[in-house]
């Protein structure tokens, strides 16, 4: 079986160093020959939760140059949600007739994958397994995490079965039978959690601590769950039900609700956005498949999505160097959507 890693940052690296370290031979692709010479040169390794890995980067090329190679049975992309498109487009020559091409970005960008290239050996797929790239090679994985992968039309199939078998060795895969269900309920909580810890530089437990981030983080995750549910798809829990008790519409204050924030809290109160260290390392963000998502939702829906758009216009900004994080932004998207 012929497995290719495309994409060699946080979690590409994590999957590929547990691979190799469990004896599952991994050719990987990275984005330029420059970045094959050097990884080929430091190999692998995994620090942090589920213990020290490493293993030998030995088959490591740009992505162009494996077109002629013999077929892969699967390719894992895992590149960041701007970069997935442009990568995919490189892949299908590359994957038996009946191999399986699984993206694993956030968001709907699987089957974004998947209409682009019109080719239904897509496979859907999302990650609960939180990973840091310290530098090339060098991966920190942050949680006992799993990736969770389906059929994109949902239901059961004899290859998301084999996909697990091949990559369970290295990464605990589970497999879902609602996947667009359970990207939806992640989606909904990168909406809120992580985009609006990013702005306000803050944890989602300090920014909840701020009046305006309370209101914030609420008629944003209610606006996004009322485009997800005029989406007709069925929500899956995911950390928490997706509905907060009693929703109609709006969260309802009150113990109920405390209790369903209280579960959020519990996993991801504490953590520094990812988008946060985009921020800082200038880099660009996933804003356009987050809540940028929502807002063009929203409108092919005739939903308002003001909250969702005044926080991806503030995205925007701070990348673009016109504004930085930090806890006054929250009053100001406030602000800017009433
Ligand atoms: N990291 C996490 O904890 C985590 C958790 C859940 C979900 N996710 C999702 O998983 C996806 C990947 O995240 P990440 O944190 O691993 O991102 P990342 O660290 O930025 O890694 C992406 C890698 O893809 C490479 N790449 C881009 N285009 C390429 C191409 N055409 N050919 C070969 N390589 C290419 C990038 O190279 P360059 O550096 O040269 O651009 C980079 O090394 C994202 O959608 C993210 O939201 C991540």
């Amino acid at each position: 079986m012929r497995i290719l890693i495309v994409g060699l940052g946080a979690l590409g690296g994590v999957i590929a160093t547990r691979l190799q370290a469990a004896g599952i031979p991994v050719h990987l692709a990275v984005r330029s020959a420059d970045s094959a010479v050097r990884l080929k040169a430091v190999g692998l390794m995994v620090t942090g939760a589920g213990g020290e890995a490493s293993a030998a980067a030995a088959a490591v090329e740009p992505l162009e140059a494996y077109a002629g190679a013999e077929p892969f049975n699967l390719i894992v992309l895992a590149t960041k949600a701007q970069d997935a498109l442009a990568a995919a487009s490189a892949l299908p020559i590359l994957l038996a007739s009946d191999g399986a091409l699984l993206p694993i970005q956030n968001g709907f960008v699987p089957q974004m994958v998947s209409d682009f290239l019109a080719d239904s050996r897509v496979v859907g797929g999302l990650s609960n397994l939180g990973a840091t790239m310290k530098s090339l090679g060098v991966y920190e994985q942050r949680n006992a995490g799993h990736l969770l992968i389906g059929e994109l039309a949902g239901g059961e199939s004899e290859r998301t079965a084999r996909i697990a078998e091949l990559l369970g060795p290295g990464v605990e895969i589970r497999v879902t039978r609602n996947l667009r269900g359970a990207v939806w309920s992640k989606l909904l909580l990168n909406c809120s959690v992580t985009t609006l810890g990013a702005i306000a530089g803050l944890t989602m437990r300090q920014f909840l601590a701020l009046p305006e981030g309370r209101e914030l983080f609420i008629r944003t995750y209610d606006e996004a769950l009322s485009v997800a549910l005029a989406s007709g798809d069925r929500l899956e829990r995911m950390v928490v039900e997706p509905m907060p008790p009693g929703w109609n519409g709006r969260s309802i204050p009150g113990p109920a609700f405390e209790a369903w924030l209280g579960g959020i809290l519990g996993f991801y109160g504490d953590i520094k956005a990812s988008m946060l260290q985009d921020f800082e390392q200038g880099r660009p963000t996933e804003i356009d498949f987050i809540n940028g998502h929502i807002v063009d939702l929203g409108h092919r829906q005739g939903l308002p999505t003001p909250i969702n758009s005044a926080i991806t216009g503030t995205v925007r900004a701070i990348t673009r160097g016109e504004a930085v994080p930090g806890p006054a932004r929250l009053a100001g998207i406030l602000g800017d959507a009433d």
